[in-house]
Order: C-alpha cells, then sequence, then structure tokens
C-alpha cells in the first residue's frame, strides 16, 4: 500500500509552529506580522484563495487586510497601491495575487514590491537570492512541498528528482529547492522527448503541469514519491469516466456535483504504483497558505530584528 502524504496533517503542524512565533513578534514589537493582499478583478477562484488565505491570517492571529481594485485598474494604479504599502511599516508581506487583469503589466507590478516584503518570492532579487543559496523568502508551493518531505522523511540527498512543469511559481523554485537538499534535478516539461521515460528514472517526481491526469502509470518507477502539484477543474462525463472510472465514489461524487477537482497524475496510478504520494484534493493545496503564513511570520521577523537583509554571504555547495 502506497503512503498517502497528508497536506492538512503537515499544514497543522506549520499552523502550530506559527503560533509562539507570532506571540513573540507581538511580544517584542507590540504588534503581529501584517499581510496585505491585493486582489484585482473579480476572479472566482482567486476569491476564493484569497478568501482562504486572510481566513488562515486571521485564525493564527496575524493581521490581514485585502485591497480589492475593480478589473479595470491600470498598472500605473496598482504600482501606487504597492509602493503605499511598500510604506507602511506595519505590513510585512506584500501579495499580489495572481493572474492581474489582461491590460496589466503584471511582471512590473510584482517587481515594484519590496523584496524584503515579498512573501511570494517572485521578486527577481529572491528568485536569485534562492537559486545562490541564500536566505530569503521562497515560494510558497514548492516551499511547503519541501516541508512535506521532511515530515515524512523521505530521503531526496542523491535521489534522482524529476520536476515536470518550469513555471517561475512552482517547476522552477521546487528545481531548485530540491537541488539545495542535494537531489539530482532534472525539470522536464511539454516539450521534453520520451517525457514517460524520464519521469520513469525519478525516485521523486513532481508534477506541475497544469493538465488533468496527464501522468499515468507509464511515467512512474514503482515505489517512486510522487507529488501532484495540479488543480484541474474537469467538467466533462468523459473526462471524468476516464479518470475515476473504477471509483465508483469519485464517479458518484462528481455526478452529484457535475465538476471534479483532478491532479495533474491518474489517481489510481499514483495510489497503485507510488510508494508515497500526495492527494488531490488534500496533499500540496493545504501547504501552500500555510507557507505563506510562514513567510509573513519571517518578514515580521527580519524587520523587528533589522538584520542586515539580503545576506551576501553564501551557503557551501559541493
Ligand atoms: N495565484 C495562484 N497561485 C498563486 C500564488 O501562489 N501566489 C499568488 N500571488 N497568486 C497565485
Amino acid at each position: 500500500m502506497a503512503l498517502v502524504l497528508d497536506g492538512v496533517r503537515v499544514r497543522e503542524a506549520i499552523k502550530g509552529e506559527c503560533r509562539p512565533r507570532i506571540a513573540r513578534l507581538i511580544e517584542r514589537i507590540g504588534r503581529p506580522p501584517g499581510l496585505a493582499v491585493i486582489l484585482a478583478g473579480s476572479n472566482p477562484a482567486s476569491q476564493v484563495y484569497v478568501g482562504s488565505k486572510t481566513r488562515t491570517a486571521a485564525e493564527l492571529g496575524i493581521y490581514s487586510e485585502t485591497l480589492t481594485p475593480p478589473e479595470s485598474v491600470t498598472t500605473d494604479e496598482l504600482l501606487a497601491m504597492v509602493a503605499a504599502l511598500n510604506a507602511r511599516t506595519e505590513i510585512d508581506g506584500i501579495l499580489i495575487q495572481l493572474p492581474l487583469p489582461a491590460q496589466v503589466d503584471a511582471a512590473r507590478v510584482l517587481m515594484a514590491v519590496d523584496p524584503a516584503k515579498d512573501v511570494d518570492g517572485f521578486h527577481p532579487l529572491n528568485v536569485g537570492l534562492l537559486s545562490t543559496g541564500r536566505p530569503g523568502p521562497r515560494p510558497c508551493t514548492p516551499a511547503g512541498i519541501i516541508r512535506m518531505l521532511k515530515h515524512y522523511e523521505i530521503p531526496m540527498a542523491g535521489r534522482r528528482a524529476v520536476v515536470v512543469g518550469r513555471s517561475d511559481i512552482v517547476g522552477k523554485p521546487m528545481a531548485m529547492l530540491l537541488l539545495a537538499e542535494n537531489a539530482t534535478v532534472t525539470i522536464a516539461h511539454s516539450r521534453t522527448a520520451d517525457l514517460a521515460g524520464v519521469c520513469r528514472e525519478a525516485d521523486l517526481l513532481v508534477a506541475a503541469i497544469g493538465r488533468a491526469a496527464m501522468v499515468t502509470k507509464e511515467f512512474i518507477q514503482p515505489g517512486a514519491t510522487v507529488v501532484d502539484v495540479g488543480m484541474n477543474r474537469i467538467t466533462s462525463a468523459e473526462e471524468a469516466a476516464r479518470v475515476f472510472g473504477q471509483d465508483p465514489a469519485r464517479m458518484a461524487q462528481f455526478e452529484a456535483k457535475g465538476s471534479a477537482l483532478v491532479g495533474d497524475v491518474d489517481p489510481r496510478a499514483m495510489a497503485e504504483v507510488a510508494g508515497a504520494y500526495t492527494p488531490v484534493p488534500g496533499g500540496v493545496g493545504p501547504l501552500t497558505i500555510a507557507m505563506l503564513m510562514v513567510n509573513t511570520i519571517e518578514s515580521c521577523e527580519r524587520a523587528a530584528s533589522q538584520t542586515n537583509w539580503p545576506q551576501m554571504n553564501t551557503d557551501k555547495h559541493g
């Protein structure tokens, strides 16, 4: 039987570590960490995500506020909002929920966030700190995956890791974090020749492609650890039958709701071939928000201790 890597359990462990750190900060600086979220427009999925982020902050006692400019917001208006948040000392973290409306120059807006308040770890300065092994905020989803692998004592050093997907949010930072854990890392993607064969070499396979159940049995080395970052909503009965065919409970759920959440990995393949895997839902998803809280706390801790950040001394790599 494959080991199921339970994201809810790891999320609760992370939240448990957050509480005393927040209490210490309140004692030291007389205020909780502060997070500001910019949610532009009315993307329903973004509204759900941001609601979960601010609820989690409230539950932990982190101050949060959400700014909600309309869909028609301009790049300049967003730049002005970011500048105002950069200047507020009680705001430690600034998160710009993606995607931004089409007319906005998203790269410019993300670049305008003070790197010290960049709790997504998307600013090029922070990308550079990650890739050179210096302390700094790490993108939440890949950082959560590393936490989960450590929680379950899944070895990474010396193992072959294949990351499928090369996004700036997940694929690339995931590869850098695995490299920092001394894994031997390959980044594969939609243009990789013999993608299934490359994936089958992996002791640790991370799928972050954004295509429902694209990773099938042929991609998985028996006994490998499979991390499924995908969150795809499927609405067609054919697709549901292909993915859930032999799982009457999930077929019944699909029929009742008319849609279902599916990862990038065929759930049956994971359960049957992998040694350990993250389910969808309930695997990687719960970790992202928990790590956003950690990044907000760390940003506040850095501000409180006024450490010289970024630190330019490097970790040693062999
Ligand atoms: N939209 C989907 N995922 C994310 C994320 O991790 N951060 C931000 N800012 N927006 C997102």
